[in-house]
């Protein structure tokens, strides 16, 4: 086999499948257009679901693409085996519809050994149990039978990714590399096959022939359209084709680990290969994931970003690295794929900006996070137990930011299990909030004690050295607060912002020599303020000088949400009047929340003008003024108070040109500019004649839109793809045909047109799930018509009612009683059955969910014997209802639905009873 590096098997691959009439697709972003189950693109196959299901109009039907992929299920694997990547690049061909089994078998084979240069002889296959098919086109390609290996669900049957979608079984390429590969660790030694868990067999490529559509219950359904999905792994093939033994080893990974020595000063060899692994693993991984605009965060997709950084700067200590350093990784690795994939350059800077911010965060717990887990390792094992408590782990995560499953890893080491269920109680006991019981208790900490307040330096820093003044333990002062012991320290000043003015507190660390105080909230009394939390390490006492941090990234997000806050209260004022009061709000990381006096609910257009004016005044850059003024000058000024504060002597003002005025202690943003968006998610009222607004303000805007139109785009793509199996080809016109912005689409419009994107967005949305009702009441309307059509002339009902008749001389009577069908599908039915005879009554009748209908229609030679009208008529008493019409024509109905059976028969006895001549 020839070396190629990575690049040369990305590109004879592409090349390969294009010059096969395949088009080259872009990789798509690692955050998933249209699936918000599925937390990252785990595939190639990922970003054509729909295109498999038939969900959209096919825009090509043979894609080939290498996509950017993020796997993070074996995580703690990652960097102690040879070839564990969370990210890594898979090379795919799909087939759509076109073409199936012998093909796809035909150019894996040809790709890989006359393009790519892996020796046939060395191929073996494996396939799905029972693919008798797919055995015999591998024989009649040349690969015998013994290279042939049948195996099970678990290995030859794939997908689907999410929780539904395209599957089916699959067939795998590996090579043999040769026996010597398989000891020691081969059960059966050299005669092993694929499917033997040693290394001799490495399998390269995997072609899944899609025949299933897997609902999210599980249940297979056979697609319209067979396809194919291959999927060959770009850093295995590569590792293959260099003749090393690790992925690590392939050049582009080779060059990660070159600027891991560089940035550590030590060398990858036997020894240090684990942390260099993970390293270059977890940066590339990370790097990728935040250019497509995914952050580290407590949830969710976030929350992974998380532990991979957390997870890399634990293992970085092993080379001595106890400083941020990804944040100086990721402008080289980025040089090496700025290439291919052009986004990483662009978001450079706010991947460093936001590595740098997360690993400062982490290593201001790490350190002393380790020593204690040391201690608990030491203390379970004394108690003669083996397993972590959940308790533990939860005080390692909620208090020193260690992700569970770093602890799990980290207790493996020393032997110990983890108890998982233990840890989530503890992390449920937590939601109900510690915190809210320190409120409920609320007890006055200075009754009888005197004292300053306390200098609040917050609104220029974020970091300050103060003197230690007061410690409250259990509500009562002390003069020492010890290790895990929790309470409130005082400060002679603080840049922590108090909660207040409807901004919740800050949280960070209070630190000195040693020592390690948690804030986990902050609150005042009077002037003074409150850093309530847990001594993480070492004491606090009376006296002592700390460094008091604030979180740095927190406090951000806060601020683009009061500041937000207040032009949505310049917005409300200026555009519904000053009667608006402010009747409460929230600030928070996460959203904000805004109670205001107005009597009615606001229109769809109110609600767009109020936003529209928010963001105007956004898009206008205007500073952001403070006075401290005496309270009397302050009230001069216009300045609007909220209604459930009290101020002192003298009040902060703060101004935002002519767009706000008002009252405030809150933490703010220099500039209105600086907030960037602003988006309202929802308008309701929380009772009294008042009315509620929630938003977002911040980079918060984008990722909201991002999961609105992941949520749009999985409705619309399902409602398609039931038009098309319900309505077949017919139901196309009704069909959604507007283009969905995907993830990178939404940020790019942020990027390029700013607050302006909101509202193109917002119209996008709301035309959208109008489109989507709309075509969800038309395609019921459609369908039903169906039935009533496919009812009406389906020869099996109509001789099915003509089973059941009775001769009366020449005339003839028939009846029948159906279910779930409606007057206009009786009145057809029984136009189609009166064209049948010369002298016919036909009564016709159904059992629907809540009321019964009936029809009664006769043929016009046969008006003077029979009235239709009074037939109905007799039957309706019967059915508890009203009912009647013409001589040959009458219907009606009622809700006694057991007494369908009654009311026909006393319709045909009368029917009878008229031909006869009332006898
Ligand atoms: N979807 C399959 C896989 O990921 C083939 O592309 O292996």
């Amino acid at each position: 086999m020839n070396f190629k590096k990575v690049s040369e098997v990305r590109k004879i691959f592409l090349d390969y499948f294009k010059e096969k009439g395949h088009t080259v697709v872009p990789s798509s972003s690692l955050l998933p257009a249209g699936d918000p189950t599925l937390l990252f693109t785990t595939a190639g196959m990922v970003q054509f679901k729909p295109l498999f299901t038939g969900a959209v109009e096919l825009p090509y039907t043979r894609a080939t693409s290498a996509q950017k992929c993020l796997r993070t299920t074996d995580l703690e694997n990652v960097g102690k085996t040879e070839r564990h990547c969370t990210f890594f690049e898979m090379l795919g061909n799909f087939s759509f519809g076109d073409y199936f089994k012998e093909e796809a078998i035909e150019y894996a084979l040809d790709c890989s050994v006359n393009h790519l240069g892996f020796p046939k002889e060395k191929i073996w296959i494996t396939v799905f149990e029972n693919d008798d098919e797919a055995e015999k086109i591998w024989l009649s390609k040349g690969i015998p039978k013994e290279r042939i290996t049948r195996l099970g669900k678990k290995d030859n049957f794939w997908g689907p990714a999410g929780d539904s979608g395209a599957c089916g079984p699959c067939s795998e390429l590996y090579l043999d590399r040769g026996p010597e590969k398989a000891l020691p660790d081969c059960g059966v030694k050299y005669e092993c096959k694929p499917g033997c868990d040693c290394d001799r067999f490495l399998e390269f490529w995997n072609i899944v022939f899609n025949q299933f559509n897997q609902d999210t219950e599980g249940n297979l359904h056979p697609l319209k359209q067979t396809g194919i999905d291959t999927g060959s792994g770009l850093e295995r093939v590569a590792l293959l084709l260099q003749g090393v033994d690790s992925v690590y080893d392939t050049d582009e990974l080779r060059g990660i680990i070159g600027e891991v020595e560089k940035i550590s000063g030590k060398t990858y060899n036997e020894s240090t290969k684990v942390p260099f692994r993970v390293i270059t693993d977890h940066i590339r991984s990370v790097l990728f994931t935040v250019s497509d605009g995914i952050y580290p965060d407590r949830t969710g997709r976030g929350y992974v970003i998380r532990r991979l950084i957390r997870r890399a700067v634990l293992f970085a200590r092993k080379l001595d690295l106890k400083e941020p350093f990804l944040y100086k990784l990721a402008k080289s690795v980025c040089d090496i794929y700025k290439e291919r994939y052009p986004e990483l350059e662009k978001h450079i800077s706010s991947v460093e900006r936001t590595l740098l911010a997360e690993e400062e965060l982490f290593l201001k717990t790490l350190e002393i996070g380790l020593e204690k887990i040391e201690v608990l390792v030491s203390k379970t094992k004394s108690e003669g137990s083996n397993t972590f408590s959940g308790k533990d782990s939860f005080l390692l995560y909620g208090t020193y930011g260690f992700p569970a499953e770093m602890t799990e890893e980290i207790v493996a080491e020393h032997g110990l299990s983890f108890d998982k269920k233990g840890f989530e109680e503890e992390l449920e006991k937590d939601r109900q909030s510690s915190r809210e019981t320190w409120k409920a208790n609320k007890v006055s900490l200075f009754t009888g004690i005197k004292t300053d307040k306390t200098q609040f330096l917050g609104y220029d820093v974020l970091e300050a050295e103060s003197d230690l003044k007061f410690i409250f333990s259990d509500n009562k002062q002390t003069s020492t607060l010890k290790e895990g012991e929790s309470g409130v320290l005082v400060f002679s000043s603080s840049p922590f912002y108090p909660e207040g003015g409807g901004q919740v507190g800050d949280i960070g660390f209070i630190r000195k020599d040693g020592s390690v105080f948690k804030v986990l909230d902050t609150q005042k009394e009077n002037d003074i303020i409150l850093h309530i939390g847990t001594v993480l390490s070492g004491n606090f006492s009376d006296g002592d000088k700390a460094i008091l941090e604030v979180e740095k990234e927190r406090r951000e997000k806060l601020k683009f949400h009061h500041s937000g806050t207040h032009l949505l209260n310049g917005a409300l004022r200026n555009l519904l009047g000053n009667h608006v009061l402010q009747k409460g709000s929230i600030v928070s990381p996460e959203y904000l929340r805004f109670d205001f006096s107005h009597p009615s609910p606001l229109s769809v257009e109110e609600i767009r003008n109020i936003e529209s004016w928010v963001n105007e005044s956004i898009v206008r850059h205007i500073p952001v003024d403070t006075k401290v003024l005496p309270i009397e000058e302050a009230k001069k000024t216009g300045a609007v108070a909220a209604f459930d504060e009290k101020y002192g002597d003298s009040v902060r003002v703060l101004q935002m040109g002519d767009r706000s005025l008002e009252f405030c202690g809150g933490t703010h943003v220099g500039n209105t500019g600086d907030i960037g968006y602003f988006f309202i998610k929802k308008e309701s009222s929380p009772g009294a004649g008042n009315r509620r607004i929630e938003a977002v303000a911040g980079p918060l805007v984008v990722e909201t839109f991002q999961n609105r139109f992941a949520e749009l785009t999985e409705a619309v793509q399902n409602l398609n793809l039931k038009i098309k199996d319900e309505l077949g080809e017919e139901g196309s016109s009704l069909s959604i045909k507007t283009t969905i912005p995907g993830p990178d689409e939404i940020r790019s419009l942020f990027e390029s047109k700013g607050a302006d994107a909101v509202v193109t967005l917002r119209d996008l949305s709301e035309k959208l799930s109008v489109e989507l009702e709309e075509t969800q009441s038309k395609f019921l309307k459609e369908k039903k018509n169906r039935e009533s059509r496919d009812f009406e002339n389906n020869p099996d009902i109509i001789a099915k009612v003509f089973e059941n008749s009775k001769v009366i001389g020449t005339a003839k009577i028939v009846s029948a009683i159906f279910e779930s069908k409606d007057a206009k599908a009786l009145k057809g039915l029984s136009d189609n059955i009166k064209v049948r005879e010369k002298e016919i009554v036909a009564i016709l009748a159904s059992k629907n969910a809540e009321d019964a209908s009936i029809v009664i229609t006769c043929s016009s030679s046969l008006v003077g014997k029979i009235h239709c009208g009074e037939l109905v008529k007799t039957a309706c008493e019967i059915l508890g209802g009203k009912g009647g019409g013409k001589p040959d024509m009458a219907q009606g109905g009622g809700k006694e639905v057991s007494k369908v059976e009654e009311a026909v028969r006393s319709a045909l006895e009368k029917a009878s009873s008229s031909l006869n001549g009332g006898k």
